[in-house]
């Protein structure tokens, strides 16, 4: 793939991850990089990195070639059995922070991947009792690797790895992609799991809705992650069992999350 073996000759080509790869190569800082242009790759060096080329060439996430992912104010272990954490997710550990203020809080993240959401939370907040779930084990696997404090990981499909325990707040990242979304093309090396949701995307949504009062303390929260398009279709579902629904752009200024709270 490249003839010469020196950093300055990678740094000249015109792949625009190439820094970011001779970085994880080398176990090298960018500054170090700029200071050592002349530093000659070796034969196993040049290897490793050609054989990343290729696969970030190929569109497997810098994530996952990498191995982490930064969220909120940690760095995550991600593999391909997780979903790579999003900056619009951080929206949901600004709003969780700010209702929970001072107070005590025994929360559930439902489908928690990595553990970015619940583990982010309870990093802030040792005294919470942080609850996560998911329907894959190699995702908990990661989770479990990812914890920071102690929290309890449960298996199993939305509540029913939950089974009679109710939470003050329940946070889901639930997938929401509509099944013949282009998009999705663009995520194939992502689990299809953690993003697909039926024809319209609303499936995972609809039955967190559907079960959340059953494990919420009275006057509890539901706050959600969705699709920039399915704000009106959620607050529709939502209207029967909750109130004060309130809704929040993402930092790219899309209807990205939900907030409601249970009637009393
Ligand atoms: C969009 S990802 C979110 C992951 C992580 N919370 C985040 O914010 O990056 C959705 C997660 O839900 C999990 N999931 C999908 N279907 C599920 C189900 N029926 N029960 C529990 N978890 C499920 C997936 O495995 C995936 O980890």
């Amino acid at each position: 793939m490249q003839e010469s073996s020196r950093v300055d000759d990678y740094l000249k080509c015109q792949f625009s991850d190439i820094a970011l790869l001779l970085q994880l190569v080398l176990q090298k800082n960018s500054v170090w990089l700029i200071n050592n242009k002349q530093y000659q790759l070796s034969k196993q060096e040049k290897n490793l990195l050609n054989g990343l080329i290729e696969k970030r060439k190929s569109g497997v996430p810098f994530a996952y070639l990498s191995g982490k992912q930064g969220f909120y104010h940690l760095n995550f272990k991600v593999t391909t059995d997780t979903l790579i954490p999003r900056p619009e997710t951080e929206i949901l550990i600004d709003i969780a922070l700010d209702l929970c203020k001072n107070k005590p809080c025994n929360l559930l993240d439902l489908g928690t991947g990595s553990g970015n959401i619940a583990i982010s939370l309870a990093d802030k907040n040792p005294d919470w009792q942080v609850s996560a779930t998911d329907f894959s084990e190699n995702a908990l696997a990661v989770a479990r690797q990812n914890a920071t404090s102690k929290i309890n990981f449960y298996q199993g499909d939305w509540f029913a790895a939950v089974p009679n325990q109710t939470f003050d707040l329940i946070i889901s990242n639930p997938p929401y992609i509509a099944e013949n979304d282009a998009h999705l093309a663009d995520l194939k090396h992502e689990p299809i799991e953690a993003l697909s949701a039926g024809k319209d995307g609303l499936e995972a949504i609809k039955i967190i809705i559907k079960q959340a009062p059953l494990h919420l303390n009275k006057q509890g929260f539901l706050l959600l992650e969705h699709g920039y398009d399915q704000r009106k279709a959620i607050i529709e579902m939502l209207k029967a069992k909750f109130t004060s629904i309130k809704t929040f752009n993402d930092y790219n200024h899309q209807n990205r999350a939900i907030l409601a709270q249970l009637k009393t």
